[in-house]
């Protein structure tokens, strides 16, 4: 295979989010999010892992950021802890939670690495969550007080916002499916949470732009890329169904300001929506600079046997809860996620087509693979070359085809808490000794160090 070219300026970079990496998670003010009280519940993360120590990047930022410049990288995605900033998720900020992110954001332009901010990876507040969470209209207003704050901290050196990172995950695993935190099963919550998440990204970017026209402001989602079982109209009409709970939910208020009609029917068994109030959608739709999407994988999905919604089972997929998704006989990685790199391509064109004016970045793609350090110390990890170097080429190809794909942020910078998976599974470029807090670049490292160098994929 032959070297491809990126365009200038294209942007490299890696991402990390606060509770997976920092630690320090009752330090300098601090107070407990749904993922703190989350973890240390028994019976919810693998291992009883919790992010109370992680990679301890809070006490080892300059040394990670370290990283990033020695693979040559020119962004770096992070998010801020929000209880760190605005401990209890109401009030004043806490002014040394917001030094920990001025200095971490200097160090980045020190070495010429823009930083890139998440507003939300997951960490709510507990004492928000304990006045209704997500699924309470208020925690909106809330969030949108906090961007705003955060923003005006730090806006003079932070020139791109991401809102919301995966709000999927945030409403149907967090409320519907109980595997992330708060843990909670109840469709009608989640249904609720997911709206009140886009109400909370629309008034926080009209908060932020207010404050700075000129920064950059977007959401990330985790957009689910599907295919039919087979070319069969019940397993079209299967994949119509996941595409509305799983993607349009979210792309059709952003992007048009509509809930999408054949949505609103396919759930009409579960909610009325009646807590879509009048001129949410045109404040959800607020415009936004660029999309950030998420992709690790694609499925396969054929009809469901019987009716599509069943109340009994907790799936991520509402009112669609048994259409199946099926094996497709593709080689895994460690989470079992099927190596699928043209389903980027077909993401990226997918989502070109309906917002052809809007630059679009891959906020996070990865893979997790177990390699250790071998006997001289080094770690070389030869599945997650192969995983970047076909998915780049997958980004290549929709560059080719036309679409203003502008930047590439890989998953991620340090091995790190999994989520309910704990430590259990490594997405790093850079190997982490949690005994020793000791990071190791891996392979990968170097291999995606020379892609952003050369801004080009070498010749396979
Ligand atoms: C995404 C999350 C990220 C990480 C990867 C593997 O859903 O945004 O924090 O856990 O999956």
């Amino acid at each position: 295979m032959t070297q491809l070219n990126f365009p200038d300026g294209f942007r490299w970079g890696a991402a990390t989010a606060a509770y997976q990496i920092e630690g320090a998670a009752t330090e300098d003010g601090r107070t407990p999010s749904i993922w703190d009280t989350f973890s240390h519940t028994p019976g919810k993360v693998r291992d009883g892992d919790t992010g109370d120590v992680a990679c301890d990047h809070y006490h080892r930022s300059a040394e990670d950021v370290a990283l990033l410049s020695g693979m040559g990288l020119n962004a770096y995605r992070l998010s801020v802890a929000w209880p760190r900033v605005q401990p209890g998720g109401r009030g004043p900020v806490n002014q040394v939670g917001l030094d920990f992110y001025r200095r971490l954001v200097d160090d980045l332009l020190g070495r010429d690495i823009e930083p890139w901010v998440t507003l939300y990876h997951w960490d709510l507040p507990q004492e928000l969550e304990d006045a209704g969470g997500w699924p309470a209209r208020d925690t909106a207003a809330r969030f949108a007080e906090y961007a705003a704050l955060t923003e005006a901290a730090l806006g003079d050196r932070v020139k791109h916002w991401i809102t919301l990172n995966e709000p999927w995950c945030s409403a149907m695993l967090g409320y519907g499916t109980g595997e992330h935190a708060p843990g909670h099963q109840d469709k009608v919550a989640t249904l609720r949470a997911a709206h009140h998440l886009l109400l909370g990204h629309g008034l926080a970017v009209e908060a932020m732009r207010a404050q700075r026209p000129d920064s950059q402001y977007g959401i990330t989602l985790n957009l689910h890329a599907f295919i039919p079982a087979r070319d069969a109209p019940a397993d079209a009409e299967a994949v119509r169904r996941l595409d509305g709970i799983g993607n349009r939910i979210f792309l059709d208020p952003l992007l048009r300001g509509e809930f999408p009609a054949d949505l609103r029917a396919d759930l009409a068994p579960v909610s009325d929506l009646a807590h879509i109030q009048d001129g949410d959608l045109a404040t959800i739709a607020a415009p936004i600079d660029l999309l950030g999407l998420n992709y690790y994988s694609r499925n396969a999905v054929a009809a469901a046997k019987g009716e599509p919604h069943d109340p009994a089972i907790h799936s991520p997929w509402i009112g669609s809860e048994r259409v199946r998704q099926i094996s497709r006989g593709l080689p895994v990685t460690d989470m079992g996620w099927y190596v699928d790199p043209a389903g980027l391509t077909q993401q990226l064109l997918d989502v070109h087509r309906v917002c052809p004016d809007l630059p679009l970045y891959i906020t996070e793609n990865g893979a997790a693979y177990p390699d250790k350090p071998g006997p001289d110390g080094t770690v070389d990890d030869p599945d997650r070359v192969a995983y970047f170097d076909a998915h780049l080429r997958a980004c290549h190809a929709a560059l080719a085809a036309g679409v203003p794909l502008r930047g590439y942020f890989a998953w991620s910078l340090l091995d790190n808490f999994e989520w309910a998976h704990g430590y259990a599974k490594r997405f790093g470029l850079t190997y982490v000794d949690y005994a020793t807090q000791e990071r190791i670049p891996k392979t990968s490292a170097q291999w995606y160090g020379q892609v952003a160098r050369a801004n080009a994929i070498p010749a396979a």
